[in-house]
């Protein structure tokens, strides 16, 4: 049997990235693949009532608050669903991972960025995605994107938003064999074509085909 594989996709709000994911998703399975698409926060059940708190609370959430939910609802995901599911062969797409926490909680909330090293890799215990696209879109147009139907973690304005993208740019720096970035500014079909190729060379690299 082959060897399952891990990709995250990753971007700040309106940068279409689930629009991506879901024609790469199509792609792999026109192409034969047995491929699972999941995503965080809120992919099962637990992790569902999760979500509804994360995104949708009355009470101020606090950041240290948000930020354990975010890795509890990651270790219960990789544990039950993300691990498995590799190891039965399958591609696992996945919408927001580990880089979500650093980006949002620490470069944007402004948690230590160590801490949430230890603590992510507490949560996954070594399943790292074989390979993270990262959607990089400008403030502008993800704003557009956006429109008004914001939740809680979108309504937190522009500034954000900025500082969200600035850390998924050093994140890419310091990590760049695992993530790749995309220029998502551009249409979806010009931002699938680049996709498209990165998935490409990483068949290409763990399966030579
Ligand atoms: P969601 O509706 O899933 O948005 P998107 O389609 O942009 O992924 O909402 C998830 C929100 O949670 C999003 O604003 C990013 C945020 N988030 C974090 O702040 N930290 C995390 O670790 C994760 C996984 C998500």
């Amino acid at each position: 049997m082959k060897k399952g594989l891990f990709i995250t996709f990753e971007g700040a709000d309106g940068s279409g990235k689930t629009t991506q994911l879901n024609k790469v998703k199509s792609f792999l399975e026109q192409n034969g693949y047995n491929t699972i698409v999941t995503r965080e926060p809120g992919a099962l059940k637990l992790g569902q009532k999760i979500r509804e708190i994360l995104l949708h609370s009355e009470e101020k959430v606090s950041d240290k608050c948000e930020m354990f939910l975010f890795l509890a609802d990651r270790a219960q995901h990789v544990e039950t669903l993300i691990k498995p599911s590799i190891e039965q062969g399958k591609i696992v797409l996945c919408d927001r991972y580990t880089d979500s926490t650093i980006a949002y909680q620490g470069y944007a909330r402004g948690q230590d960025i160590n801490l949430l090293n230890n603590l992510n890799n507490i949560a996954i215990n070594g399943t790292v995605p074989d390979l993270t696209i990262l959607f990089d879109v400008s403030t502008e147009i993800a704003q557009e994107r956006i429109g008004n139907e914001k939740d809680r973690m979108e309504s937190t304005g522009i500034e954000f938003h900025k500082k969200v993208r600035n850390g998924y740019k050093e994140l890419q720096k310091a990590n760049p064999e695992r993530i790749k970035c995309v220029n998502a500014d551009n249409d979806i079909e010009k931002v699938f074509e680049e996709t498209k190729k990165l998935i490409q060379c990483l068949l290409q690299e763990k399966y030579g085909e």
